[in-house]
């Protein structure tokens, strides 16, 4: 059984809380800043889950692709795009090995899926060999010295069965050694911690408050290589 297929009934609940769907939101945006997505650009969503950002590609005309290896999450991914009626193609397969050939796609996003492979290096190779040249690829990732990391890796000690029990969180450093091609973008954001969150209104106050000043702390980063 994949690593994700016990989380699908659940994951998508964490978005509908109020800090869930704050984080949602601010990812949304910062990732969508970088990817700059045009309407009949071809996007590829690497480890879409339950599809999050390909639902929202396909809502702004994109034709998607969703790759992931957890058919569960596949199945709420199918299910949700059939009820909007987007035309998505969702596949099952390992990021590590992709079933395209090269210069297939213009974009492609990849949300929070590092932490969770094997050989990082190789998905963003094999992310970067699918894309044309031009093409973007913009991943974003929880950052290592931020609370949020911290909290979850904390819940992976606690709860072996948890998906966080397999994670491994990055620093920027780290992720400049992913590729020999260094990164043309990096956003930082997220700097409300979840143990302070009260509302929305006081998390976008904090974030206007801190951003860019302590970039190492950032629960979140959105980076981008471009081919
Ligand atoms: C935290 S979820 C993120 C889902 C989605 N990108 C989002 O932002 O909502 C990580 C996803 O990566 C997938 N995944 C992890 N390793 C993978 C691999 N080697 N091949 C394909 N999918 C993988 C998991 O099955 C899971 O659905």
């Amino acid at each position: 059984m994949a690593l994700f297929d016990k989380s699908a009934v659940t994951y998508d609940q964490w978005c509908s809380t109020p800090l869930g769907g704050y984080v949602d939101r601010l990812e949304k945006q910062m990732l969508t800043e970088l990817a700059n997505p045009k309407p009949g650009e071809s996007v590829i969503d690497l480890g879409c889950g339950t599809g999050i950002y390909s639902i929202l590609f396909a809502r702004q005309g994109l034709t998607v692709t969703g790759i992931d290896a957890s058919g569960e999450m596949l199945n709420h991914a199918r299910n949700k795009a059939a009820a909007q009626s987007l035309d998505i193609e969702f596949l099952q397969g390992d990021l590590l090995s992709l079933p395209f050939p090269d210069n297939r796609f213009d974009l492609a996003i990849c949300n929070v899926v590092l932490e969770f492979v094997s050989d990082p290096r190789r998905v963003l190779e094999e992310g970067l060999r699918v894309l044309r040249p031009g093409g973007r690829l913009i991943a974003g990732l929880i950052g290592k010295q931020s609370d949020w990391a911290r909290n979850y890796e904390k819940r992976g000690q606690e709860n072996p069965d948890s998906v966080f029990s397999q994670a491994r969180f990055y620093t920027l450093e780290d992720i400049r050694r992913f590729s020999d091609r260094q990164p043309s973008q990096i956003r930082f954001g997220l700097y409300v911690s979840p143990a302070e969150f009260v509302s929305a209104e006081q998390a976008a106050e904090l974030e206007q408050r801190r951003i860019g000043q302590q970039a190492a702390e950032a629960g979140f980063l959105a980076v981008r290589w471009d081919k």
